[in-house]
């Protein structure tokens, strides 16, 4: 076995979510994106990282539906997914479990159903004992994990996920990314998730799309050598994976992003 991180081969009969060709100019004439042939294998975290304005969100709403590409297409397979936004967009008025609860209302499941749904995610996310809290009484942190909670109790089997993770502390960030790794592996979520960082990307992906700007585009689409692990990093951090961090880091021009 190689290790050695490898370009993913090109063959994949049946990703989830496909981009071909996808391209996006805004109708101001910008033009965000270059074209991107994409694809999202079922069951996988493929992750994209880049520098501010590289396209990253632009990408998420096309597989959303929530843009449409200006050029090619972008293919869903399934209806049932969930987007988690760059900010929480919880309800002032509503109290923890009621902001979990609202998008699985929304979909008509009943009331005892999406309530033990609510009762499990949001105990997934460390958040049990503030169901009653309002989101002013939480901190940012906090908000997030409410939002992440309740992208969950629909059950999706698409998870798009923008800069989920950006607003928690190490620690937080950290356990989060463990229990997005435990989701996958119980439930074979398919998942796109946006983040700037670096080490984050090399600890979910299964691939991992680094983008560059000017406009937008696809640098390198890279195969982690090893499926994402529960451990933390630190415990985990062996040479493939430093050398696929190494290598990122170098594409995307060196220092930070
Ligand atoms: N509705 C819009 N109209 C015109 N330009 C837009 C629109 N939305 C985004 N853009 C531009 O398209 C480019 C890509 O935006 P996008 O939000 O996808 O970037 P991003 O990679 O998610 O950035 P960030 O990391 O800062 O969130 C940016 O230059 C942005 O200014
Ligand atoms: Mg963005």
């Amino acid at each position: 076995m190689s290790t050695i991180p490898v370009d993913r081969p090109v063959v994949d009969v049946d990703p989830l979510v496909s981009f071909d060709g996808a391209d996006k100019v805004y109708s101001s004439g910008f033009r965000a994106l270059a074209p991107i042939e994409l694809r999202l294998p079922r069951a996988e975290i493929t992750v994209l990282v880049g520098p501010s304005g590289c396209g990253k969100t632009t990408l998420l709403r096309m597989a959303a539906g929530l843009t449409t590409p200006t050029h090619g297409t972008v293919v869903r397979r399934t209806e049932r997914m969930s987007y988690v936004f760059q900010d929480p967009t919880l309800l002032a008025w509503r109290s923890i479990r009621a902001n979990v609860e609202l998008v699985a209302k929304l979909q008509g499941v009943a009331r005892q159903e999406r309530r033990e749904r609510a009762r499990k995610a949001i105990e997934l996310v460390g958040l049990a004992g503030f169901e009653k809290s309002y989101p002013r009484e939480l901190s940012g942190g906090m908000r997030m994990r409410t939002s992440l909670a309740r992208s969950l109790t629909s059950e999706p089997e698409l998870l798009l996920m923008d800069e989920p993770f950006a607003a928690l502390d190490e620690f937080n960030r950290e356990k989060m990314g463990t229990e997005l790794i435990n989701l996958w592996r119980n439930r074979r979520v398919t998942v796109m998730f946006v983040t700037h960082s670096i080490a984050e990307a090399v600890r979910l992906g299964h691939q991992i799309a680094v983008l560059g700007t000017g406009p937008g585009h696809l640098v390198r689409l890279l195969r982690s050598p090893s499926p994402p692990a529960a451990q933390p990093s630190a415990e985990r951090d062996d040479a493939a994976l430093a050398h696929l961090r190494a290598d990122i880091s170098t594409m995307l021009g060196g220092g930070g992003i």
